[in-house]
C-alpha cells in the first residue's frame, strides 16, 4: 500500500487510517472530559500499553478483572482512535484514556476540567529502536527502510505523531501546573513499585504497600507478555505479524546500544538538541 493510503494527514500529524478517521479526530476534538478523567499522554512507543494495564489496577484498587478480561484498546481507549466513540459509554468511573496528541489538539473540555494527565516519557534512542521493530512488525505502517534511513524519518517528523521533540516541547510547556505529572520509562523499569507509589498519590489514591506490590507484578514485562488482553495477539497475523517483531518487544532500556554506530549518536543528539535549544526544560537523561 502507498504511504498515502496508509496515513492521513491532521495538524501536519501522519495518523494511520487503520486506526484513525475524520471522524474519530472530529470526536476527541469535540469530547467532554470529567473532573475526574485520567488521561495518559506518550509520544508513541514510549509505554502507552503499560499505562493501559497500569491505571485500571490503580484506579480500582488492584482488581485484576478489566487487565484479564477487557483488550486494553477498550480498557484505557486511545482518545483520537476510532475504537473511542464506541466503548467510552462503558468505562466505569474514574474514566482512564490514553493519547498520543500534543498539547495543542486537546478539546476545549479538557482545558475547564480538573482531569488530571501523565505524561510517560522515554528516552528518544530507545524511542527510535522500539519504533523501528513497531514499523516492521505493523502492516498499517509504511515499512522503516534501513536504521539509517529510519532515524531521518524520525527526526524529520516523517513518523507517527510527528516529531518527537515538538511532542515533548508541547508537554512540558503547558499551564497545567498540579495537574500534569512526569514519569519516564526508564523511572518504572528501575523502580516500578516506586513509580506506582508516585502515581497513586498523585491521583489521590491511598493504596496499601500489598495492593501497590501486586499492580507490580501484574505489570511486569513477564505478565502482560503472556497476558492476552495485553499482548495485542488478538490482532490478526495480517495486521501485526509477531513473527517480525513483538510489540511487548524487550521492555529493558538502552537497547539503542546495540543498534547506533557512533556516527548515528553524534547525528541523532546534535539533531535533538538543536531542536530543544533555548527550552527552560531538560532532559531526564543524557544523549550521549
Ligand atoms: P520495546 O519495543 O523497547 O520492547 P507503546 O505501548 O507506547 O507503544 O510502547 C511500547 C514499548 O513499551 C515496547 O518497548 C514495549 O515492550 C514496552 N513495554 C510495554 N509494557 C512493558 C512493561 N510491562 N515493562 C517494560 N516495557 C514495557
Amino acid at each position: 500500500m502507498a504511504s498515502d493510503q496508509m496515513y492521513l494527514m491532521y495538524d501536519g500529524l501522519m495518523l494511520p487510517c487503520e486506526t484513525h478517521s475524520t471522524e474519530s479526530l472530529e470526536f476527541a476534538r469535540e469530547f467532554t472530559f470529567k473532573d475526574d478523567d485520567v488521561l495518559v499522554v506518550t509520544y508513541p512507543k514510549s509505554g502507552t500499553i503499560w499505562m493501559q494495564e497500569i491505571l485500571p489496577l490503580l484506579l480500582n484498587g488492584g482488581d485484576l478483572t478489566p487487565v484479564l478480561t477487557i483488550p486494553n484498546w477498550d480498557r484505557v481507549p486511545w482518545l483520537e482512535e476510532t475504537r473511542m466513540a464506541l466503548v467510552v459509554d462503558q468505562l466505569p468511573s474514574p474514566r482512564a484514556f490514553v493519547t498520543h496528541f500534543p498539547y495543542q489538539l486537546l478539546p476545549a473540555s479538557f482545558h475547564t476540567s480538573k482531569a488530571k494527565v501523565i505524561n510517560v516519557l522515554r528516552n528518544p534512542k530507545d524511542v527510535l529502536v522500539s519504533s523501528y521493530y513497531f514499523h516492521q512488525m505493523a502492516s498499517f505502517l509504511e515499512d522503516p527502510g534501513t536504521f539509517e534511513e529510519f532515524m531521518e524519518k524520525f527526526l524529520d517528523g516523517r513518523v507517527l505523531f510527528g516529531k518527537w521533540t515538538d511532542h515533548v516541547k508541547s508537554w512540558k510547556n503547558t499551564e497545567l501546573g498540579d495537574r500534569i505529572m512526569y514519569v519516564t520509562y526508564e523511572e518504572m523499569v528501575q523502580d516500578l513499585p516506586a513509580a506506582l507509589r508516585r502515581m497513586s498519590d498523585f491521583l489521590g489514591r491511598n493504596l496499601s504497600e500489598e495492593v501497590i506490590q501486586k499492580i507490580a507484578e501484574n505489570c511486569s514485562f513477564k505478565t502482560m507478555k503472556a497476558n492476552n488482553m495485553s499482548n495485542f495477539s488478538l490482532v490478526p497475523k495480517q495486521y501485526m505479524d509477531n513473527d517480525r517483531s513483538h510489540f511487548l518487544r524487550k521492555g529493558i532500556t538502552g537497547d539503542w546500544k546495540n543498534h547506533f554506530s557512533p556516527e548515528q549518536l553524534a547525528r541523532f543528539k546534535s539533531a535533538i538538541e538543536k531542536e530543544l535549544e533555548g527550552e527552560s526544560f531538560s532532559l531526564p537523561w543524557s544523549l550521549d
